[in-house]
Protein backbone atom coordinates (compact mmCIF):
# COMPACT_ATOMS: atom_id res chain seq x y z
CA UNK A 1 0.00 0.00 0.00
CA UNK A 2 1.86 3.11 -1.07
CA UNK A 3 -0.96 5.40 -2.05
CA UNK A 4 -0.90 7.72 0.79
CA UNK A 5 -2.22 10.97 -1.15
CA UNK A 6 -5.58 11.52 -2.50
CA UNK A 7 -8.56 14.22 -2.51
CA UNK A 8 -11.15 13.18 -0.65
CA UNK A 9 -14.19 13.68 -2.13
CA UNK A 10 -17.32 11.96 -0.70
CA UNK A 11 -19.75 12.90 1.57
CA UNK A 12 -21.27 10.18 2.66
CA UNK A 13 -20.63 6.33 2.37
CA UNK A 14 -23.80 4.37 1.51
CA UNK A 15 -21.83 1.75 -0.34
CA UNK A 16 -18.52 0.48 -0.84
CA UNK A 17 -18.92 1.40 -4.58
CA UNK A 18 -18.74 5.47 -3.58
CA UNK A 19 -14.80 5.00 -2.54
CA UNK A 20 -12.41 4.60 -5.37
CA UNK A 21 -8.99 2.33 -4.54
CA UNK A 22 -7.14 5.66 -3.15
CA UNK A 23 -10.16 6.58 -0.67
CA UNK A 24 -10.14 2.81 0.56
CA UNK A 25 -6.09 2.69 0.92
CA UNK A 26 -6.12 6.09 3.11
CA UNK A 27 -9.35 4.81 5.13
CA UNK A 28 -6.95 1.68 5.88
CA UNK A 29 -3.72 3.80 6.72
CA UNK A 30 -5.06 6.35 8.86
CA UNK A 31 -7.52 3.19 10.64
CA UNK A 32 -4.09 1.09 11.60
CA UNK A 33 -2.78 4.71 12.39
CA UNK A 34 -5.48 5.15 15.05
CA UNK A 35 -5.32 1.62 16.38
CA UNK A 36 -1.84 1.97 17.19
CA UNK A 37 -2.82 5.48 18.99
CA UNK A 38 -5.34 3.82 20.86
CA UNK A 39 -2.79 0.93 22.12
CA UNK A 40 -0.41 3.69 23.05
CA UNK A 41 -2.63 5.84 24.83
CA UNK A 42 -2.25 8.94 22.76
CA UNK A 43 -5.90 10.92 21.75
CA UNK A 44 -6.55 11.67 18.62
CA UNK A 45 -9.65 14.38 19.27
CA UNK A 46 -10.44 15.22 15.78
CA UNK A 47 -14.11 15.64 16.35
CA UNK A 48 -14.27 17.50 19.54
CA UNK A 49 -17.85 19.35 19.94
CA UNK A 50 -19.36 17.31 17.00
CA UNK A 51 -22.06 14.81 17.24
CA UNK A 52 -22.78 11.74 15.53
CA UNK A 53 -26.83 10.91 15.18
CA UNK A 54 -27.21 6.96 14.64
CA UNK A 55 -30.46 5.70 13.65
CA UNK A 56 -31.05 1.86 14.03
CA UNK A 57 -34.05 0.37 12.83
CA UNK A 58 -32.48 -3.26 13.18
CA UNK A 59 -30.16 -4.73 15.98
CA UNK A 60 -26.72 -4.31 16.82
CA UNK A 61 -23.99 -4.92 19.44
CA UNK A 62 -20.87 -4.50 17.10
CA UNK A 63 -22.16 -1.27 14.98
CA UNK A 64 -23.83 0.42 17.49
CA UNK A 65 -20.83 0.43 20.36
CA UNK A 66 -18.28 0.88 18.19
CA UNK A 67 -19.54 3.87 16.89
CA UNK A 68 -20.36 5.27 20.01
CA UNK A 69 -17.16 4.36 20.89
CA UNK A 70 -15.32 6.03 18.17
CA UNK A 71 -17.01 9.00 18.69
CA UNK A 72 -16.04 9.09 22.10
CA UNK A 73 -12.36 8.82 21.15
CA UNK A 74 -11.91 10.92 18.88
CA UNK A 75 -13.50 13.87 21.27
CA UNK A 76 -17.56 14.19 20.18
CA UNK A 77 -20.56 12.24 21.30
CA UNK A 78 -22.64 9.71 19.40
CA UNK A 79 -26.65 9.74 19.87
CA UNK A 80 -28.49 6.48 20.03
CA UNK A 81 -31.62 7.01 18.04
CA UNK A 82 -34.02 3.63 17.69
CA UNK A 83 -36.65 3.67 15.42
CA UNK A 84 -38.86 2.45 18.07
CA UNK A 85 -38.49 5.37 20.29
CA UNK A 86 -38.33 8.65 17.34
CA UNK A 87 -41.04 9.34 15.43
CA UNK A 88 -39.59 7.94 12.59
CA UNK A 89 -41.31 4.67 13.74
CA UNK A 90 -44.67 6.34 14.67
CA UNK A 91 -45.08 7.52 10.34
CA UNK A 92 -42.81 10.86 10.98
CA UNK A 93 -41.46 10.70 7.13
CA UNK A 94 -37.66 10.35 6.10
CA UNK A 95 -37.37 13.59 4.41
CA UNK A 96 -38.56 15.53 7.67
CA UNK A 97 -36.31 13.36 10.38
CA UNK A 98 -33.54 13.95 7.68
CA UNK A 99 -33.82 17.70 7.63
CA UNK A 100 -34.31 17.99 11.36
CA UNK A 101 -31.87 16.05 12.48
CA UNK A 102 -29.42 17.64 9.96
CA UNK A 103 -30.20 20.91 12.08
CA UNK A 104 -28.70 19.17 15.22
CA UNK A 105 -26.10 16.29 14.61
CA UNK A 106 -23.07 16.43 12.19
CA UNK A 107 -23.25 13.52 10.94
CA UNK A 108 -25.52 10.64 10.97
CA UNK A 109 -25.10 6.90 11.09
CA UNK A 110 -28.61 4.44 9.84
CA UNK A 111 -28.93 0.78 10.22
CA UNK A 112 -32.20 -0.13 8.11
CA UNK A 113 -33.76 -2.21 5.92
CA UNK A 114 -34.45 -1.61 2.05
CA UNK A 115 -31.19 0.52 0.32
CA UNK A 116 -33.26 3.24 -1.34
CA UNK A 117 -34.49 3.96 2.25
CA UNK A 118 -30.71 5.20 3.26
CA UNK A 119 -30.63 6.76 0.07
CA UNK A 120 -33.83 8.98 0.74
CA UNK A 121 -32.08 10.10 3.85
CA UNK A 122 -29.23 10.92 1.74
CA UNK A 123 -31.29 13.03 -0.41
CA UNK A 124 -32.70 15.00 2.09
CA UNK A 125 -30.18 15.37 4.82
CA UNK A 126 -27.21 17.91 4.52
CA UNK A 127 -25.01 16.40 6.71
CA UNK A 128 -23.14 12.90 6.17
CA UNK A 129 -24.36 9.96 5.58
CA UNK A 130 -23.14 6.62 6.68
CA UNK A 131 -24.55 3.16 5.98
CA UNK A 132 -24.24 1.25 9.05
CA UNK A 133 -26.28 -1.84 7.21
CA UNK A 134 -29.02 -2.01 4.87
CA UNK A 135 -30.38 -5.47 3.10
CA UNK A 136 -27.78 -5.17 0.51
CA UNK A 137 -24.75 -2.99 1.77
CA UNK A 138 -22.37 -3.28 4.39
CA UNK A 139 -19.71 -0.69 3.70
CA UNK A 140 -18.52 -0.06 7.12
CA UNK A 141 -18.25 -4.08 8.00
CA UNK A 142 -15.58 -4.56 4.80
CA UNK A 143 -13.77 -1.67 5.72
CA UNK A 144 -13.16 -3.08 8.51
CA UNK A 145 -12.63 -6.82 7.02
CA UNK A 146 -9.91 -5.47 4.51
CA UNK A 147 -7.98 -3.56 7.08
CA UNK A 148 -8.30 -7.28 9.16
CA UNK A 149 -6.86 -8.55 5.57
CA UNK A 150 -3.87 -6.16 5.15
CA UNK A 151 -2.75 -6.69 8.62
CA UNK A 152 -2.72 -10.21 8.46
CA UNK A 153 -1.67 -10.84 4.56
CA UNK A 154 0.34 -6.91 3.48
CA UNK A 155 -1.57 -6.44 1.03
CA UNK A 156 -5.18 -7.13 -0.69
CA UNK A 157 -4.05 -6.98 -4.23
CA UNK A 158 -3.42 -10.24 -6.04
CA UNK A 159 -5.26 -12.36 -2.82
CA UNK A 160 -8.00 -15.29 -3.40
CA UNK A 161 -11.38 -14.44 -0.76
CA UNK A 162 -13.65 -17.22 -1.05
CA UNK A 163 -17.47 -16.03 0.10
CA UNK A 164 -19.71 -19.14 1.36
CA UNK A 165 -23.33 -18.78 2.15
CA UNK A 166 -26.44 -16.20 1.28
CA UNK A 167 -25.07 -14.22 -1.79
CA UNK A 168 -28.23 -12.46 -2.29
CA UNK A 169 -26.97 -10.17 1.14
CA UNK A 170 -25.36 -7.17 1.99
CA UNK A 171 -21.52 -8.89 2.96
CA UNK A 172 -20.93 -10.49 -0.24
CA UNK A 173 -22.34 -7.45 -2.29
CA UNK A 174 -19.84 -5.00 -0.24
CA UNK A 175 -17.52 -7.45 -0.48
CA UNK A 176 -17.25 -7.80 -4.17
CA UNK A 177 -17.23 -3.99 -4.82
CA UNK A 178 -14.38 -3.74 -2.34
CA UNK A 179 -12.63 -6.43 -4.21
CA UNK A 180 -13.46 -5.22 -7.60
CA UNK A 181 -11.88 -2.15 -6.58
CA UNK A 182 -8.67 -3.18 -4.65
CA UNK A 183 -7.62 -5.84 -6.88
CA UNK A 184 -8.40 -9.03 -5.33
CA UNK A 185 -10.11 -12.26 -6.62
CA UNK A 186 -13.40 -13.03 -5.40
CA UNK A 187 -14.94 -16.22 -5.72
CA UNK A 188 -19.21 -16.38 -4.16
CA UNK A 189 -20.26 -19.61 -3.83
CA UNK A 190 -24.58 -20.25 -2.74
CA UNK A 191 -27.24 -22.18 -3.12
CA UNK A 192 -29.79 -22.15 -6.51
CA UNK A 193 -31.71 -19.19 -5.27
CA UNK A 194 -29.58 -16.83 -3.08
CA UNK A 195 -27.48 -15.58 -6.23
CA UNK A 196 -25.84 -12.01 -5.48
CA UNK A 197 -28.20 -9.09 -7.01
CA UNK A 198 -27.47 -9.45 -10.79
CA UNK A 199 -26.46 -5.68 -11.41
CA UNK A 200 -23.93 -5.37 -8.26
CA UNK A 201 -22.60 -8.79 -10.11
CA UNK A 202 -21.71 -7.18 -13.21
CA UNK A 203 -20.49 -3.72 -12.01
CA UNK A 204 -18.08 -5.64 -9.79
CA UNK A 205 -16.62 -7.96 -12.81
CA UNK A 206 -16.47 -4.74 -14.83
CA UNK A 207 -14.64 -3.05 -12.08
CA UNK A 208 -12.72 -6.10 -11.54
CA UNK A 209 -11.31 -6.15 -15.06
CA UNK A 210 -9.83 -2.48 -14.82
CA UNK A 211 -8.50 -3.22 -11.70
CA UNK A 212 -7.01 -6.92 -13.04
CA UNK A 213 -8.93 -9.12 -10.47
CA UNK A 214 -11.45 -11.71 -11.04
CA UNK A 215 -15.02 -11.70 -9.13
CA UNK A 216 -16.94 -15.37 -9.68
CA UNK A 217 -19.78 -16.51 -9.16
CA UNK A 218 -20.44 -20.42 -8.35
CA UNK A 219 -23.01 -22.82 -6.70
CA UNK A 220 -19.92 -24.93 -5.50
CA UNK A 221 -18.94 -24.10 -2.23
CA UNK A 222 -15.44 -26.38 -3.06
CA UNK A 223 -14.87 -24.75 -6.42
CA UNK A 224 -15.32 -21.08 -4.58
CA UNK A 225 -12.78 -22.06 -1.25
CA UNK A 226 -9.93 -23.83 -3.57
CA UNK A 227 -6.62 -22.09 -3.13
CA UNK A 228 -8.44 -19.11 -0.81
CA UNK A 229 -5.92 -16.76 0.92
CA UNK A 230 -9.01 -15.86 2.88
CA UNK A 231 -12.21 -17.62 3.45
CA UNK A 232 -15.59 -15.71 4.51
CA UNK A 233 -19.20 -16.61 5.60
CA UNK A 234 -21.91 -14.82 6.97
CA UNK A 235 -25.40 -15.70 8.62
CA UNK A 236 -27.76 -17.75 6.16
CA UNK A 237 -30.84 -15.75 7.74
CA UNK A 238 -30.49 -12.20 8.12
CA UNK A 239 -32.22 -9.42 9.61
CA UNK A 240 -35.39 -8.96 8.20
CA UNK A 241 -36.06 -12.40 7.01
CA UNK A 242 -36.50 -14.55 9.93
CA UNK A 243 -39.81 -15.77 8.55
CA UNK A 244 -37.82 -17.45 5.99
CA UNK A 245 -34.93 -19.38 8.16
CA UNK A 246 -36.73 -22.85 8.56
CA UNK A 247 -36.46 -22.90 4.15
CA UNK A 248 -33.36 -21.54 4.46
CA UNK A 249 -31.33 -23.93 6.49
CA UNK A 250 -32.56 -27.03 4.01
CA UNK A 251 -30.79 -25.19 0.58
CA UNK A 252 -27.77 -23.45 3.03
CA UNK A 253 -27.09 -27.01 4.99
CA UNK A 254 -24.39 -28.37 2.17
CA UNK A 255 -22.51 -24.59 2.19
CA UNK A 256 -21.42 -24.80 5.95
CA UNK A 257 -17.63 -23.83 6.67
CA UNK A 258 -16.25 -26.40 8.16
CA UNK A 259 -12.86 -28.08 8.69
CA UNK A 260 -13.89 -30.49 5.59
CA UNK A 261 -14.51 -27.42 3.34
CA UNK A 262 -11.46 -24.90 4.29
CA UNK A 263 -9.25 -28.26 3.96
CA UNK A 264 -9.61 -26.84 0.12
CA UNK A 265 -8.27 -23.54 1.16
CA UNK A 266 -4.41 -22.70 1.48
CA UNK A 267 -2.61 -23.83 4.41
CA UNK A 268 -2.20 -20.08 5.70
CA UNK A 269 -5.73 -18.65 4.66
CA UNK A 270 -7.61 -16.72 7.40
CA UNK A 271 -11.17 -16.91 8.18
CA UNK A 272 -13.51 -14.02 8.50
CA UNK A 273 -17.08 -13.80 9.73
CA UNK A 274 -18.85 -10.16 10.01
CA UNK A 275 -20.59 -11.76 13.21
CA UNK A 276 -23.03 -12.33 15.00
CA UNK A 277 -21.84 -16.22 14.39
CA UNK A 278 -24.66 -19.18 14.62
CA UNK A 279 -22.13 -21.66 15.33
CA UNK A 280 -23.12 -25.54 14.22
CA UNK A 281 -25.04 -23.20 10.98
CA UNK A 282 -22.56 -21.36 8.65
CA UNK A 283 -19.95 -22.33 10.27
CA UNK A 284 -18.31 -24.78 12.73
CA UNK A 285 -16.60 -23.93 16.17
CA UNK A 286 -13.66 -25.82 14.96
CA UNK A 287 -12.98 -23.23 12.23
CA UNK A 288 -14.68 -20.09 13.79
CA UNK A 289 -12.70 -21.15 16.92
CA UNK A 290 -9.49 -22.72 15.34
CA UNK A 291 -6.15 -21.25 14.93
CA UNK A 292 -7.03 -19.79 10.98
CA UNK A 293 -10.04 -17.60 12.54
CA UNK A 294 -9.24 -13.85 12.83
CA UNK A 295 -12.99 -12.45 13.72
CA UNK A 296 -12.04 -10.92 17.10
CA UNK A 297 -9.53 -8.66 15.55
CA UNK A 298 -11.95 -8.26 12.72
CA UNK A 299 -14.83 -6.81 15.17
CA UNK A 300 -11.64 -4.73 16.76
CA UNK A 301 -11.07 -3.33 13.54
CA UNK A 302 -14.23 -1.76 13.53
CA UNK A 303 -13.81 0.21 16.18
CA UNK A 304 -10.96 2.11 13.97
CA UNK A 305 -12.03 2.18 10.54
CA UNK A 306 -15.07 4.01 11.63
CA UNK A 307 -13.46 6.89 13.42
CA UNK A 308 -11.29 6.84 10.21
CA UNK A 309 -14.27 7.28 8.02
CA UNK A 310 -15.93 9.67 10.90
CA UNK A 311 -12.56 12.28 10.73
CA UNK A 312 -12.76 12.22 6.59
CA UNK A 313 -16.59 12.50 6.45
CA UNK A 314 -17.05 15.43 9.76
CA UNK A 315 -13.44 16.57 10.82
CA UNK A 316 -11.64 19.92 9.37
CA UNK A 317 -9.79 17.65 6.29
N1 LIG B 1 -21.13 -7.12 12.21
C1 LIG B 1 -22.08 -6.27 12.65
O1 LIG B 1 -22.48 -5.31 11.97
O2 LIG B 1 -22.53 -6.55 13.90
P1 LIG B 1 -23.77 -5.90 14.65
O3 LIG B 1 -25.01 -6.37 13.95
O4 LIG B 1 -23.67 -6.40 16.04
O5 LIG B 1 -23.66 -4.40 14.56
N1 LIG C 1 -26.03 -10.29 6.86
C1 LIG C 1 -26.23 -10.02 8.27
C2 LIG C 1 -25.14 -9.15 8.79
C3 LIG C 1 -25.24 -8.84 10.26
C4 LIG C 1 -24.17 -7.92 10.73
C5 LIG C 1 -27.58 -9.36 8.46
O1 LIG C 1 -27.94 -8.51 7.63
O2 LIG C 1 -28.30 -9.69 9.40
Amino acid sequence: MTETESKWHQKNILQVADLTEKELTLLIEEAIVMKEQTKAGIPHLYLQGKTLGMIFEKSSTRTRVSFEVGMTQLGGHALFLSSKDIQLGRGESIADTAKVLSRYVDGLMIRTFGHEIIEEFDENATVPIINGLTNEHHPMQVLADFMTIYEKKGTLKGLNLAYVGDGNNNMPHSLMEGAAIMGMNMTIASPKGYEPLEVILKKAKIKAEQTGAAIQFTYDPVEAVTNADIVVTDVWTSMGMEAEETERVKHFLPYQVNAKLTHHAKEDFIFLHCLPAHRGEEVTSEVIDGSHSVVFDEAENRLHAQKAVLKKLMGDN
